[in-house]
């Protein structure tokens, strides 16, 4: 016999826990629906965020707001929701503090025409969507052993910037780095390392951080910029700069960001150590770094 707790769990939180937002309502996620001429199901026509929270607060809500502002202005669509509308429905979704840490995913499309067409008829409402789910717990093991990449061309499009929901060339190469036993794949672009899948990417040399600066080839991480930050307050050198494809044979350090896996540092890359093959020092002080930021997300202090 399967032992099932919902009899011990007010309805309302049942509701709450699988509740997603759909063009204005709160419904469970097995009853929302979207039609199959919505321009996200059929030209991968929209954007999105993915927003982690902890406790019940949100991790840089108006970094990612500004940037949904941003991505939607490249493709031509208007918010459909005010910054206090946007604030309340991801906050209903993750529930009051302290609730347990998780990511808010929200996507807009550029809704529901009658006819399939590449050029979208005028007055059509996007479909606003978003949902929250629990964000995993780093494993220890990241801290003592780290995580294994590999290179990639980057066969992405021209407007890496746009955090478009159209992801086919990503969830190609990720593919290729879970085949190759691998977390993640870093992508090179004309000899320049641009990213991960969904990550952005640093490397350390010497005692100084490096990263490649923002423009269209990179979506301009969130997480990035905190951990520029952090580097600038915690006194750590870094530079934006072009990184050749070479140096990542001789980088000390490699790390990965992204709002959901923070800083990950990178111990192997296509079959070969990086730097000794363990996380490097100048990883574990940016990580110390971020996890004190975390600990007063949470605690409401910011
Ligand atoms: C291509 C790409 N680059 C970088 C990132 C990291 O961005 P952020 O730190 O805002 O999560 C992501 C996140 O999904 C991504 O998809």
């Amino acid at each position: 016999m399967f032992s099932d707790c919902s009899d011990r769990v007010p309805v309302e939180i049942q509701m709450r826990n699988n509740e997603v937002y759909l063009n204005g309502v709160f419904v469970p996620s097995d009853r929302a629906r979207v039609s199959v001429m919505d321009r996200g199901f059929l030209f991968g026509d929209g954007v999105y965020e993915v927003i982690p929270s902890y406790g019940g607060h949100f991790l840089g809500l108006d970094a990612h707001l500004d940037r949904l502002d941003r991505s939607l202005a490249a493709v031509r669509l208007s918010n459909p929701l005010s910054r206090d509308a946007w604030r309340s429905v991801l906050a209903r979704l993750i529930g009051p503090p302290p609730a347990p840490d998780q990511a808010a995913y929200l996507q807009v499309t550029r809704g529901t025409p009658p006819e399939r067409d590449h050029l979208c008829v005028d007055g059509v409402e996007p479909t606003v969507f978003a949902l929250a789910k629990p964000i995993k717990p780093r494993s220890p093991d990241i801290a003592s052993l780290g995580v294994v990449c590999i290179t990639r061309p980057d066969i992405r499009w021209q407007r890496c910037d746009i955090k478009t929901i159209s992801l086919l060339a990503a969830v190609m190469m990720r593919r290729e780095a879970e085949d190759a036993g691998a977390l993640e794949a870093i992508m090179i672009r004309d000899g320049l390392v641009t990213e991960g899948t969904a990550s952005n990417v640093f490397v350390v040399l010497g005692d100084q951080v490096l990263t490649p600066p923002a423009g269209h080839e990179i979506l301009p991480g969130i997480t990035r910029a905190l951990a520029l930050d952090l580097a600038r307050s915690g006194e750590i050198r870094f530079a934006e700069q072009p990184i050749p494809a070479e140096m990542l044979a001789r980088a000390d350090e490699i790390w990965l960001s992204s709002s959901t896996r923070e800083l990950l540092p990178v111990t192997r890359l296509d079959d070969r150590p990086v730097g000794d093959g363990r996380p490097g020092a100048v990883w574990a002080r940016m990580d110390g770094l971020y996890q004190r930021y975390k600990a007063q997300v949470r605690d409401g202090r910011i």
